[in-house]
């Protein structure tokens, strides 16, 4: 029964916001006309504050609109195989000039997951949550981010804001519900977001985690199934995506023995969408890619290494390691004609430092195209 009666009450708001929104459009029209014609200070702030009511109106209709739908079972989902990174693109683009305004460090970290799910409504489930993170932050930042957990991949969302308080963690699940506005003033939201969060995610049958900390922050965490990389090839074309290529979720192994170059090397390929295992020697390299099942497919190594070894070395190694030939390039910051020579001679692919990200990129895709016999 209760059931019906919210069913009812979902279908009377998609009906009512329909046909509210018909009017407020027109209203919006005819501010903005009025807007052009009006010149004195004063008339102008009215005008102004017209809109700013206006525009807060909209967004409690889409809200409504989006919470009534989605209550009353109408709003389909495509489920589907996608990298992750187009979303975290769509949030980079949306989100980066809101939290810069508020002074926050904000920060999208490059994902490779391919994901399968409903890329729009994921999209929203991530926009609203990212949302919350910058308003309800002042001094800090955010960080999205991805990791594979258990053959599924978890975004997460960190905050160090204002956190939510134990007490109120199922609470703000709750629509129109909000901590810290009991003034209810429209421009600091609805209380909509999370509780169509929490509807999304039902209908996606996807987890959502939090944990927060009262003035110290907040993490929120969607677990979402991995999907398939080549059905999600598919995806980045059809929908024009771009930055999904060849190298996206490619195994790459960086050995290199200077931190910083590793750390920029792992951003950077982590930017493409490669995998990136980044070690400081050969031991190290060995160590790590025993612990894991697949092969890497392309080893970039910095030609002098710490203790007498070299790049040449590194990739013998590790294509002894596997048994068989895998892609790789050499990088080296030596000039010296000998040098030169030796590295040339190993008959390794070759890039000279300072490496352009461009040049690198070129190279990569050469190498890890699919090819036939050749
Ligand atoms: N990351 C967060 N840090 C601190 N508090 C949060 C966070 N996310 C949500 N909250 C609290 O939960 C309440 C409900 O969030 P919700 O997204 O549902 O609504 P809103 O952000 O207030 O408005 P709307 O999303 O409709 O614009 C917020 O008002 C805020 O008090
Ligand atoms: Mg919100």
């Amino acid at each position: 029964e209760a059931e019906a009666a919210n069913r009812a009450k979902s279908q009377f708001l998609a009906a009512a916001s329909h046909d509210l929104r018909q009017p407020l459009h027109a209203l919006g029209l005819f501010t903005a006309t009025l807007g052009e014609k009006v010149s004195g200070q004063s008339e102008r702030s009215i005008v102004g504050n017209i809109n700013a009511s206006i525009e807060s109106l909209e967004s409690l209709f889409d809200a409504l609109l989006d919470i009534s739908k989605l209550d009353a079972g109408i709003v389909q989902t495509a489920v589907q195989d996608f990298p992750l990174q187009t979303l975290f693109d769509q949030v980079q683009t949306d989100f980066a000039a809101q939290a810069a305004a508020k002074g926050l460090r904000f920060k999208v970290a490059p994902s490779s997951a391919v994901v399968r799910s409903d890329p729009v409504l994921l999209g929203r489930v991530l926009a609203n949550l990212v949302s919350n993170a910058i308003r309800y932050t002042q001094k800090g930042g955010v960080v999205v981010g991805s990791r594979r957990a258990g053959g599924q991949t978890r975004i997460e969302i960190w905050d160090s804001g204002s956190g939510i308080p134990e007490e109120y963690r199922n609470k703000v699940f709750e629509e129109f519900y909000q901590l810290g506005n009991p003034e209810r003033d429209r421009k600091k939201g609805l209380g909509l977001g999370l509780a169509i969060v929490r509807r999304l995610l039902d209908l996606l049958a996807l987890k959502l985690d939090f944990r927060s900390k009262a003035d110290r922050g907040s993490v929120f965490k969607v677990t979402v199934p991995s999907g398939e990389i080549d059905a999600a090839r598919g995806f980045a074309s059809a929908s024009g995506v771009p930055g999904v290529d060849i190298l996206s979720g490619k195994f790459v192994v960086v050995v290199d023995d200077e931190r910083s170059v590793r750390d920029g090397m792992q951003a950077l390929l982590g930017q493409w969408g490669c995998q990136v295992l980044s070690v400081g020697s050969i031991d190290e390299a060995i160590q790590a890619l025993a612990k894991r099942s697949d092969t890497p497919e392309l080893v970039l190594a910095d030609y002098r290494l710490r203790g007498n070894t070299t790049g040449i070395d590194a990739i013998r190694i590790i294509q002894a390691h596997y048994g068989k030939e895998i892609a790789s390039v050499l990088i080296t910051g030596d000039t010296a004609p000998d040098r030169l020579r030796e590295t040339r001679g190993s008959g390794y692919q070759l890039l000279h430092k300072p490496v352009r990200p461009a040049k690198l990129r070129a190279l990569m895709s050469h190498l890890l195209q699919p090819r036939g016999h050749h």
